[in-house]
């Protein structure tokens, strides 16, 4: 049985659809805060906080929890720069219960939500695992911090842990209801997909002076279906690992801000109206992973490899989300 926090979150329920199709047993343990019950997929569900030691406890009692993938997080820089104290009692504080109590229970497995946030303003793309840690927000910090707690509770307890280093999760099943959701939402795809859809008059170009080719900022667009497939791959080499492994999840292209907007027009044939405005805070001009990693070790292949189809499949989400 996978323990999968945040299971009612985006990549959560992304991941549970694939390790249930593959035939693991699930429980999903989502506070709900940013989770939707709709993205639940599994009936084993505790609705509960990570705060709330006493529900990890007895969740650990009431099913034979073999590894845990934990998702549940915050997840906004911006955010995280204007309300730390929230950041690092939710990343930190809630992410320590969670190995307390899988110390207590003797379960050694756990995958990690890790993020390029660690690596703050790389000195070099496409980006190593081994490349210098600066994290710029606080958000970045807390994902380091965790990494580095795994660290030690590997060293003195010998907890397994994959951390998978994501960049910009994006796109939607495009077999089943499930997609990106966020409340608010502050991520550049579906805000987009918003404007073409009519739901927003417009969107912000936030920076079109970063030192880039065209301005704008660049990112690495990886599949939230290949996210997933990742976790399973990791899942299954945790028997042959000792201690921790870093792993960074993107395709290893960038696309500009300005290019993202371009790909949503062509894909849905609408106007979608867009202003430069101000730099946004914590905002790296380049993010591009190394994948070799993952792909060498994890034998890890992303099926979606360029962003017209990743925005394709983002785009049948939008246009059902509300229905
Ligand atoms: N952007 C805009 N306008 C918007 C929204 C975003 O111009 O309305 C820009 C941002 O400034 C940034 C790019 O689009 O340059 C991507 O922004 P997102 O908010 O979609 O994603 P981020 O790169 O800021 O962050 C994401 C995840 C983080 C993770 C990071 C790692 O949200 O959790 O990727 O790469 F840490």
């Amino acid at each position: 049985m996978i323990l999968v926090t945040g299971g009612a979150g985006y990549i959560g329920s992304h991941t549970t659809k694939k390790l249930l199709e593959k035939g693991y047993q699930v429980v999903v343990y989502d506070n709900l805060s940013q989770g939707f019950e709709e993205l639940i997929l599994t009936d084993k569900v505790v609705i509960g906080d990570l705060a709330d030691i006493e529900l990890l406890q007895k969740t650990f009692q009431d099913y034979p929890i073999q590894a845990v993938m934990h998702f549940a997080a915050h997840c906004r820089v911006d955010e995280s720069v204007a309300n730390p104290q929230k950041y690092y009692q939710n990343n930190l504080v809630c992410g320590l219960n969670l190995l307390q109590v899988m110390k207590d229970f003797e379960v050694k497995n756990l995958i990690y939500s890790s993020s390029a946030a660690v690596y703050g303003n790389p000195t070099k793309i496409p980006i190593p695992e081994d490349h210098l840690k600066n994290p710029q927000s606080p958000y970045g910090r807390t994902k380091l911090y965790f990494e580095e707690i795994c660290k030690d509770f590997s060293k003195a307890y010998g907890l397994k842990c994959v951390s998978l280093r994501y960049f910009n999760a994006a796109g939607s099943d495009p077999a089943c209801k499930i997609g990106e959701l966020h409340q608010p939402e502050s991520h550049l795809i579906p805000i987009v997909l918003d404007v073409a859809l009519g739901e927003r008059e417009k969107m912000e170009i936030f920076g079109t002076d970063y030192p880039t080719p065209d301005g704008t900022c660049i990112r690495d667009f990886i599949h939230v279906n290949d996210l997933a497939a990742a976790h399973i791959l990791a899942l299954e080499n945790l028997k042959d690992l000792e201690g921790i492994r870093a792993y960074n999840l993107g395709i290893g292209k960038g696309y500009s801000v300005k290019e993202v907007v371009e790909t949503c027009r062509k894909v849905t044939g609408r106007r979608i109206k867009s202003r430069p405005s101000a730099r946004r805070e914590g905002d790296p001009p380049q993010l591009v992973a190394d994948p070799s990693r993952a792909c060498r070790e994890l034998g890890w292949r992303p099926q979606f490899t360029n962003l017209e189809q990743i925005i394709k499949t983002a785009w049948s989400w939008q246009q059902i989300k509300d229905c």
